[in-house]
């Protein structure tokens, strides 16, 4: 039987363990509206799994008085449990200890859990709240720094890696969340940035606050940092665990199925209302993929940046789909640098991980302008183009207005491999607007009329007879079938359905040279 005295050592050890830095330091953590490592843990992993290793880790440290100062667990409590009965992996800093600055047995506790991860093939979840490299002691935190982005990068398309902010990251720390697959901030405070408001000063004499510089909202609509951010850390929680109901545990898995029960009707009458008469009035996109997607799943990707660009996860018959939709309601849903690039790295996490993509598409082509094209509208939009042509999941697209010019190849197109192409009645597929193609190919006709304008007006009725429509490509099988609109959502249960076991392999190589 086992002696009294050695079971209570370990339990007094773990009640040591469980206060971090101390009660005034979890007070202090508190105060400032932030929930400790352990309560962000209790609230992200279904009650009662969590087990956790590593708890009585130390530092090695002795410099600066060091040994003087040890902490139970090291300032990151990290372990594995469950999220709706599925195994994760999670590490929370604590700040309480050493403002959950990282050590080299810190960074050791976290990679010891990212090689489990990958050796048992399931999600990594980090909660960061910390300080960056401990000061004290150096090269070491460095180097357990740059063993962690070697892990992430690893790891990177074998399982999911979620990053929550949930407090200072700051330095090359921020390289660890950049580098996994979804990023949330919480909002007043968390901040991300390479160098503070104070070097910011030196270097280039800019006054900015930490918040302006690198806090939720400047990283969800000014940079595409975060994907996410939500009001405190509790809403964090809950947002990651939805985020992870719809993938799949690693890439040779499939995302949950949830129960559904087909409807006596799946036509969804809205769907003939939402596109306007005239093609060039905008409306919000976000409004078909609620009708298409199964009731109250779609949960938006990157809601505040580049919002040309809709994407984001939903269930179509309780499976997981990812959508990548044009937004008509802003800037006419036309394609540019950012939107490209939002939309490029969100198909290649679906892609990666069997997540069969939805394209909606209503594009008037790309943005035009000098400060496109000097910024690389080239590269960047390629970037799309690449991540659509190389994904080998099941592939839909639904075009519901303007196809025109090169975006009308890139938003998923026949030629690009999409397996099922759908137009409304409403679709225009052609080089460019009507007007635009008029004024270029009837320039001589135009000039000559005794009125031009009702010449012009009269070449572009023509134009649009001819192509402003989906029939001309359906005649050539470049869209499989023209619908009506409130079919769509039958349309694509079924169609994804049949796509279910789609087989696709891409030609040998180490890897493919994606224009970054
Ligand atoms: C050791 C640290 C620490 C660190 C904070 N602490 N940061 N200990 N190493 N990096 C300790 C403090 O001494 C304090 O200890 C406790 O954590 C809380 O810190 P406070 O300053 O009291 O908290 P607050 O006012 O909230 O400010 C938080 C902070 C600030 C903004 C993070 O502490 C700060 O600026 N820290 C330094 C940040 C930094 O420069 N880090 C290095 C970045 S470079 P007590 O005992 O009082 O509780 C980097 C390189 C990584 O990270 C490279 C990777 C490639």
């Amino acid at each position: 039987m086992i002696n009294a005295e050695k079971l209570n050592k370990l339990v007094k050890k773990k009640e040591v363990a469980l206060l971090g830095g101390g009660v005034k330091r979890i007070e202090s953590q508190h105060k400032k509206g932030k929930l400790t490592a352990r309560e962000r843990i209790a609230l992200l992993l279904d009650s009662g799994t969590f087990e956790e290793i590593g708890m009585l880790v130390t530092h090695r440290s002795t410099d600066f008085g060091m040994e003087e100062q040890k902490y139970l667990g090291d300032g990151v409590v990290t372990g594995y449990g469950q999220i709706n009965g599925r195994l994760v992996y999670v590490f929370s800093q604590d700040f309480t200890v050493f403002g959950g600055s990282l050590s080299e047995t810190h960074a050791e506790k976290i990679c010891k859990i990212m090689d489990l991860a990958m050796k048992t093939g399931n999600p990594l979840i980090g909660l960061n709240d910390s300080g960056g490299a401990r000061i004290q002691e150096g090269v070491v935190s460095l180097g357990g720094y740059a063993d962690i982005f070697y892990r992430n990068v690893q790891l990177s398309g074998v399982i999911p890696q979620i990053s929550a902010i949930m407090g200072p990251c700051a330095g090359g720390a921020v390289y660890s969340p950049a580098m996994t697959d979804f990023t949330l901030m919480v909002e007043d405070t968390s901040y991300m940035f390479v160098t503070g408001p104070n070097v910011v000063k030196t270097v280039t004499h800019e006054e900015v606050s930490s918040e302006e510089l690198g806090g939720a909202k400047t990283h969800a609509s000014k940079s595409g940092v975060t994907h996410f951010t939500a009001n405190n850390d509790a809403a964090c929680i809950r947002m990651i665990r939805r985020l992870i109901s719809f993938m799949p545990q690693n890439c040779e898995d499939d995302a949950p199925v949830y129960p559904y029960e087909t409807k006596s009707s799946e036509l969804r009458e809205k769907l003939a209302q939402i596109v306007p008469q005239n093609s060039n009035t905008p409306y919000d996109v976000r409004e078909i993929i609620e009708e298409i997607a199964d009731e109250e799943t779609f949960m938006e990707v990157h809601k505040d940046y580049a919002e040309n660009m809709v994407v984001g996860f939903a269930r179509l018959a309780g499976r997981s789909i990812g959508i990548v939709a044009n937004q008509p309601a802003f800037l006419a849903g036309v394609l540019d640098i950012n939107s490209s690039k939002k939309a490029a790295r969100f198909t290649r996490f679906c892609d990666a991980f069997n997540i069969p993509l939805l394209v909606l598409v209503d594009v008037p082509g790309f943005l035009p302008g000098t400060d496109q094209e000097w910024n690389g509208i080239i590269v960047n939009g390629a970037k799309l183009l690449y991540a659509l042509s190389e994904a080998t999941v099941p592939k839909v697209t639904v075009i519901t207005r303007k196809a025109y010019g090169g975006a009308y190849d890139v938003m998923n197109s026949k030629h690009i491999g999409a397996d099922l192409n759908f137009a409304w009645p409403t679709a225009e597929i052609a080089v460019m607007g009507s007007k635009g193609a008029a004024e270029i190919i009837f320039k001589n006709d135009i000039a000559k009329a005794e009125n031009p304008e009702v010449k012009l007006a009269e070449k572009v009725d023509e134009y649009t007879q001819i192509f402003a429509n989906p029939y001309r490509a359906a005649e050539r099988g470049f869209i499989d079938e023209i619908i009506d609109p409130i079919q769509t959502r039958i349309k694509l249960i079924n169609g994804f359905k049949m796509l279910e076991n789609k087989v696709q392999s891409m030609p040998k190589r180490k890897h493919g040279n994606i224009p970054l």
